[in-house]
Formats: C-alpha cells, structure tokens, sequence
C-alpha cells in the first residue's frame, strides 16, 4: 500500500499568509522496503471538491518528492482565500497512491494595499510609559456570511477579540522585527466568531519591543512612541458580495486594567478598574477617547505564515517552599520561558505579587541579582469579585522559581501554573540513552532551545537582554535543527538580519538591531558572530535541501564575505570590537576574551565561511561567484598555513580552540593532521582531560576528536562530572544550559551576577555530537535534506543503549543501538524515497545484516540500504 501521509507547504501544515511561491513537499509510506517514488502529480485547486482546477502538473516522471517550487502570483489571485494542494504518486513497485489533500490561506495578495489605519488613543503622558490600552468598535454583518477573515498587526503588542472571545492563539503578535523596515501581520479566520447583526470588535495594545525598554541600555520608544493597533476584516458573504471593515478614526479608545508591561519587568494590573463588557457589544463608550493614527508605511508590512509565539506547554508546581529567610517560593522544577497563570480570591485591593528568577543562592534564599536589572515582576490588584484568574498579556519571564512576595490567603500549589511559551515549530527530533545524566543534557539542550524561541533566537530569556545575538545563533542552530522544524523562524530572522546588514556588508551583532545606535562602529562585524549570515543559510539548506534560503540570502552573504576580506591584509585580520573565543577559560582572570586571539579565530571563520558561500553559490548555479569565492577562500587558507603553522608544522597558537577550530574548518595540511589531533588531545591532558574552550571552540571539539580517530577520548570529555564539563552543572541540578560553565561554583556560591545566565544555549551546541555520533544519525553534505543520510554510530563510554530520532521532510528516520557484550544489535528505521549507508566502525564481524549487503573496509562494514526497518546484529572488534 502506497500512501502520502502528509503534505508540507513552505515547510509548515496548513500554512496561513501565503504570499507568492510554494515550496511543496510530502511524505509517503509503503509497506514495502527500498521504496522510490517513480512520478508525481500535484494540482493546486480553488475549492476542496476539486472542481476548479488551477493548475496541473501533469504526471512527472520523477523521484521530486521535496522542495517542488511553484510560483502561485498568476494562480491564486485572491487574497485571504483558502487554496488546496492535492498529491498523489506511483513507485518502483508499480502502485499508485490515493490523493492526499492540504489546504493554505493566501495573504494580502498585491492588488489589494492595506487600508487600514494604525490607530492609538494613546496620550502624551504615556509616550514614556507602558501602559496598555483599549480600542474598540461595533459594527453590523447584514448578510449570511460565507468566510470571514481578520489581518492585524501593530507598532507595540496586540491581542484582538471579536464579541469578547479572543481571535487566534497567538501572544506576543505581532512579534519583533526590524520595524524600520518590516513589519509582519497575521491572518486568522474568524467565520465562527462572528453573528448576524451587531458585532464588537476590540483590541488591546502593549509596549512591546515597539516602545517598551530594549537592550541592557534600557532604551525607550526604540522604534516609536506610542502603541497602535492595525486591522482588516474582511466578511464574504453568501450572496457573493464582500466588505472590509477596518481599523480608522471612528474606533473609540480607553485606558485599560494593564497599568504597565514591559519585556523585561513584567505587568501591572489593577482588577477594580474593569468596567464591564467592553468587548461586547452594547457597551456605553462614555468617557472613552478619539483615536488618531500614527505613520506606517505600508510596503513594510508582510505576512507570517507560522512560528508564532504560543503556549506550548503548562507546569505544575512541584513545590511550594519556604526559604531559610522566610519568602515563599514556588518551584516549577524546570527553567523555562513564559509566566504564570493563577487563581486568587482577594478582598479589592489586595495584592498578588510575584517575582520570576531562576535560581536559589547558595543558602536556598531567592536569588535575582543575575536578572540585573530586569524585575520580572507581575504585579496583580484583586478587585474582590470572587474567584479571579489572570495570564500576563505583553510580557514574559525567564524562570524556575517564583517568588510569592504577596498573595491574600494561602498559597496553595494548586493555584499556580507555569506557562511555557515559545515560537511554535514542530518537534522533529529526539535523543535518549542509557545514561540518566546525559538523558538530563539532552533535556536541558530542548529547554533552552524553548526558552530562546520566543520570537526571535536570543541568547536568554530573563536578564534585561534576550537579544538575538548572532554568535549564539551561529554556534546553536545545527543542533536545533536537529529538534524542531525551524525553516521558518530563522528564514524570518535571517530576512531581518538582511534588512540590518550595514551597507558594507557588515553584521550588526544583535538581530533586531538595537545596539547599533549606541556605538554603530563597534557593534557589529564579529567574527564567529556575523559569519551566521553564511553558517545559518548552510545549516537550512542542509537540512531542508530548500535552495529558497540561499536565494534569498545571497546578497546578504555576499555582503558579509566582502566586508571580512575588506579588513584583511596578507592574512591579517583587523575588524574592530571581536569577541573571538567568548568565555573560553583560558583567559585572563576575570575577562570574558578566551586566550585564543580573536585574529586567528577571524582567520578560522573566514575560510570556513567563503568555504562554505562557495558551496551556496554552486548550489544555486552561480559558476562566476563559485569561482571567485573559491579564490578567496584559497587565498584565506594561504594565508592562515602561513601564519599560523610553524615550520615543524606546529600549530603557533597553542589554546584547545585553535586546535580544534583549525581542524573541524579543514585548515590543517593534511602531513600535520595527526600530529594536531596528538597535541590536542595533550593539550587535553594537561588540564585533566578537561575543555577550556568558549564559545567558538565548544561546538566542533567533540566532534574533532571522534572525527579523527579519538573516539575513547570524546565519550572521557562527555562523560567529565567535574568542573568544567557538560554533566558538571547537570549534577549541580540544571534544567537548561548554563552561559558559564561554572555559573554555579562548586562551594555553591555564582559567577559574577553581572553575566550569569543559566538558560543560554550555546554549549548546547553539544547536542548535534549527541545525535550525530553517539545516536549515530547523520545528513550527508552531498545529497541535502536527508536524501541521503548516514547511520554511523560509534557506541561508547559504558553507554548500553542510545537513540536517535529526526522527523526529516521525507518522513521518520530512526536509529537505535543496544550494546551485550561486545556484540551491538542497531535497530533503523529509513523513510520511502531515501536511501542511507550505514556504517559500523570499529567492527569485527557482522552477525546479522538484516538483508543488507556488507562490504569490509579496513576496520569498517558499510551498506546501503534503501526505506524500511532493519535489524542487524554486529560484533565490534574493540572498545576503542
Ligand atoms: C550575550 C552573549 C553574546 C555576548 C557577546 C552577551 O551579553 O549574552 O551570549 O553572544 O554578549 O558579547
């Protein structure tokens, strides 16, 4: 039997906003083995009857079944329409699919302009500060409605309700951006929320990042002043008539119960100032104000078709505690991103005052130094009338642990929930082991990728910070990618990144940009940091095998490589603010800079980058570039042998970081290689088989060492509990990844409060070796998204089992190992139309092959195998 199982559009289900092209792409499932698809047929249709036909593609012969690009300007014409994309296939079995069917909804499509006005009832009085305020309007549906559809946006934060029950359930919308240049909006259909007759229209508008603080400067009214809401709803009537009904002057406005919010300090509400119904219909609007529109322009508005932020997960309390100084404390058990949700019942005017931190000081007392100066406080009024409940609105917290400074009544655990929020992207991958501590990494490497979702890639959520900085997007992403489908989260940022790109191709260091106004000369154009503008596109594109991103971000990296070899002269890098090797331990006491000198760690990243853009520029057929590019890059390799090995073929900077940055950027002469992993691995020793590395050198040292023969030394590294290592801060109770790697000493007392985040995830970044290695599921660069694909697991470290698990475009691949003795059983699982090779290191004899063909190499059996299960059984021929 032969079926599709899914369809993706543009990477998501059910896409809503789409605007001009499709990327279609779908999985199929057979019960047979080696299956390939043979040929394709997809439709795109004008209703789910399948009458109006729009566009066939006829049979294909072809084995596409990923990454089909149709341009739909001149198919789908109407905005704000559902379309439907029908599939089906036949297979080197000779069987024909069914039909599988999926729907999107067009966006604002370009004949219609937006023509609603961004409207506040905002005063002069609240420019400076962030309160939230109320909109509304009543309007009337004559007729029998067909579909109903709502577009929004805002400069600040909004949340809109049709007849009191709100629309959609997205938070945070609409998300940050770069406003200066685009702003996105979002598209709900709202049919069922709507009646014949009188109708009431609302919405309440936040701070946001639009005008509430931003960056650790505390700046205000970054991109404007006030806070104002945008919105279209269109009703399509039964008799096929439409009207649009929009916001303008005649919505009424009002101050709200939300007296303050702010990203970084919480909320303010005062229950005793709700006043009714306001968003129903029949509210007198006494005492209410005119609005006045602000200035958008409306070019910059786009619409996001997924991502959104949402609330993904609820937590209970795991204990309610009392510390030696007597605060009250809940213990949510994990570090994550969100708020909290809670029932009171008060007396008016009582107060429910709660402050979000992440950690207990070494005495078990709250600690919220580290949060600087972010107050991550909500702060709730009860007006009296019974049981109360309350969600923060525009807003979020970093936190484990909160602290119940004031609540009328007991507190009782039960009244209590932790919200997670987090930009919604599919989980597609998992890795589990025998080991409990390494099963907490792998737990602690998902929460922080969560916690740092919320919107745009940050480096944490709980200090005044949570900016997306671009060197921890750059060391993180490979191994996110591995755990949820984040196609369109980082296409979003990354267009972002595009738009703030200084015009000498530089990088700013935070995306969105809002540091630069500071000091624009010093922040940006860091090595290691900016080079996400080439390394992310890369990682996409292996993962997806979707050319759309590299299109889309040609320009973008073009710029960056241009501006980094504009600073170089015979091989020497001068670019200004590096932050080179970030918290390496092989600093100088007290410093942030790692020992490695951020010269060479530019010289590192500037091969592997024009390396990496020569590839792009192959991929997409643009020979010129591929060989200029390539010029480049033999240029920077020049250089980089010249300067930095001496003639013995040592390498000159001795820290782990060059080493291993040297090695995993392929920038050692092939007579050296052994040589540099030995010293390496010495360099290793001499600190007791610890790391010292920061930022840059973490990710790769893993895989350095397996990469090249050193696979014991790898699983020693792992396995460390001590300080520093992965399983130290997993031993000191950590439920994310730590920014130091000591964040928490071993006498219990912090590293400096000044920068001591315990949900940052760049040593997350563990997390692809985890996978790739030890799990031993691994893309092959040659054939992307999963096409092809490697099983090479190499078992160790006492591990009896470990598990990998990815949820490719193609469909489910999964690979477990199971040690008894010296013999592995190796259980895969491998999707219809794609192949793998499988290969066993280290192997003496293959037991069973599972109906594969084995072929000996050295010390190594490889197969290949097409789709289906297998089960083989092999004998390893050491431990090593
Ligand atoms: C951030 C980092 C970032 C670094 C660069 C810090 O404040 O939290 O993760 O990459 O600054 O200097």
């Amino acid at each position: 039997m032969l079926n599709i199982t899914e369809i993706q559009i543009n990477h998501l289900k059910e896409p809503k906003g789409i605007s001009k092209n499709l990327i279609i792409g779908w999985k199929i499932k057979s019960s047979y083995q080696n299956v390939l698809q043979t040929g394709y047929q997809f439709q795109i249709l004008g209703d789910s009857s399948f009458e109006q036909v729009l566009y066939d593609s006829g049979r294909i012969e072809s084995e596409k079944s990923q990454n089909l690009f149709i341009d739909i300007s001149e198919i789908c014409r109407k905005s704000l329409c559902y379309y439907y994309v029908r599939a089906r296939i036949w297979d080197n079995y000779g069987e024909e699919s069914e039909w599988y069917i999926t729907c999107f909804l067009t966006a604002l499509l370009k004949e219609h302009s937006w023509k609603a006005d961004f409207i506040t009832a905002e005063r002069l009085r609240d420019k400076i500060h962030s309160p939230a305020t109320r909109l509304r309007k009543e309007f009337i549906v004559k007729k029998t409605l067909k579909h109903a559809f709502l577009i929004a946006s805002a400069q600040g934060l909004y949340q809109t309700f049709l007849n009191g029950s709100r629309v959609g359930n997205d938070e945070l919308t609409p998300g940050w951006t770069n406003y200066n240049k685009r702003l996105l909006y979002q598209t709900y259909e709202v049919t069922d929320q709507l009646v014949p007759g009188v109708n009431t229209w609302s919405a309440l508008v936040g701070a946001g990042w639009y005008k509430g603080d931003v960056s650790y400067y505390r700046i205000h009214n970054f991109y404007g002043d006030y806070a104002a809401f945008s919105g279209e709803l269109i009703l399509r009537y039964e008799d096929g008539s439409e009207e649009c009904i929009f916001t303008d002057g005649s919505w009424k406005g009002a101050d709200s119960a939300i007296l303050f919010s702010d990203i970084y300090d919480g909320e303010t509400y005062d229950a005793r100032l709700e006043d009714g119904k306001w968003k129903e219909n029949g509210y007198s609007e006494e005492g209410w104000r005119e609005t006045r529109p602000t200035h958008q322009r409306r070019e910059q508005l786009n619409p996001q078709s997924g991502s959104t932020v949402r609330i993904q997960e609820r937590l209970d309390v795991k204990e309610v505690l009392v510390t030696p100084k007597g605060e009250t404390v809940l213990d949510f058990g994990q570090n994550i991103s969100g708020w909290v949700h809670f029932h009171v019942h008060g007396k008016p005017g009582q107060m429910v005052e709660l402050i979000c931190f992440e950690s207990l000081d070494s005495k078990g007392n709250v600690y919220t130094d580290n949060l600087r100066t972010a107050k991550q406080t909500i702060q709730y009024i009860c007006n009296g009338r019974g049981e109360e409940e309350y969600d923060p609105h525009f807003t979020f917290q970093g936190f484990r642990y909160v602290w119940v400074k004031e609540y009328p009544g007991e507190v009782l655990a039960n009244q209590f929930q932790a919200y997670a929020l987090y930009s919604d992207m599919e989980k597609t991958g998992d890795f589990h082991c025998s080991d409990p501590l390494l099963e907490q990494l792998q737990s602690n490497i998902i929460w922080g990728l969560k916690g740092n979702s919320v919107d745009i890639p940050s480096d944490c959520p709980q200090r005044d910070e949570r900016l997306g900085w671009t060197g921890d997007v750059q060391v993180f992403c490979n191994t996110a990618c591995y755990l949820m489908n984040m196609h369109e989260f980082y296409r979003k940022w990354l267009c972002d990144l595009a738009s703030e790109q200084r015009e000498d191709g530089a990088v700013p260091h935070v995306i969105p940009d809002v540091l630069a106004l500071n000091q624009p000369d010093h922040y940006c154009g860091a090595s290691g940091w900016g080079d996400v503008a080439i390394v992310l596109p890369w990682i996409l594109y292996q993962e997806t095998g979707d050319k759309t991103v590299i299109y889309q971000q040609y320009e973008s990296m073009k710029a960056w490589i241009d501006f980094v070899q504009s600073h170089v002269q015979d091989g020497i890098y001068s670019l200004g603010a590096q932050f080179g090797d970030w918290l390496a331990l092989d600093g100088e006491e007290g410093s942030y800079h790692g020992a490695t000198p951020a010269k060479f760690t530019s010289a590192a990243y500037f091969a592997y980058a024009s390396r990496l853009f020569v590839k792009m520029a192959e991929a997409v057929g643009h020979e010129e570039d591929a060989e200029k590019y390539r010029t480049v890059y033999d240029e920077a390799i020049r250089h980089f042998h010249g300067r930095y090995f001496l003639r013995d073929g040592q390498l000159s900077i001795q820290t782990q970081t060059a080493y291993v940055l040297a090695l995993s950027f392929q920038l050692v002469p092939e007579q050296y290689i052994e040589r540099t992993i030995n010293r390496l691995v010495e360099l290793l020793r001499q600190r007791g088989m610890h790391l010292s590395t920061g930022f840059l050198g973490t990710p790769y040292i893993m895989h350095v060492l397996s990469e090249n023969g050193r696979i014991q030394e790898a699983y020693e590294l792992l396995l460390k509990k001590d300080f520093p290592s992965w399983l130290y801060q997993v031993e000191q109770g950590a439920t994310t990844v730590w920014e130091h790697w000591d964040g928490r000493k071993p006498d219990g007392s912090m590293w400096s409060a000044d920068m001591n985040s315990f949900n940052h995830y760049a040593y997350g970044a563990i997390g692809k070796w985890l996978y790739e290695v030890c799990g031993g599921l691994k893309r092959d660069e040659s054939s992307p998204g999963y096409r092809h694909f490697y099983i090479e697991p190499y078992p160790g470290g006492n591990l009896r089992y470990a598990e990998s698990i990815h949820e490719s475009g193609y469909g489910r691949i999964a690979v477990r190992w199971e040690k008894q003795k010296n013999q592995i059983t190796l259980k895969i699982e491998i999707p219809a139309n794609t192949t793998a090779t499988i290969r066993l290191q280290q192997t003496e004899n293959v037991l069973d092959c599972g109906g594969l063909i084995f072929e000996k190499t050295e010390n190594m059996f490889a197969a290949d195998a097409g789709s289906g299960k297998y089960s083989i059984r092999f004998q390893r021929s050491t431990d090593r």
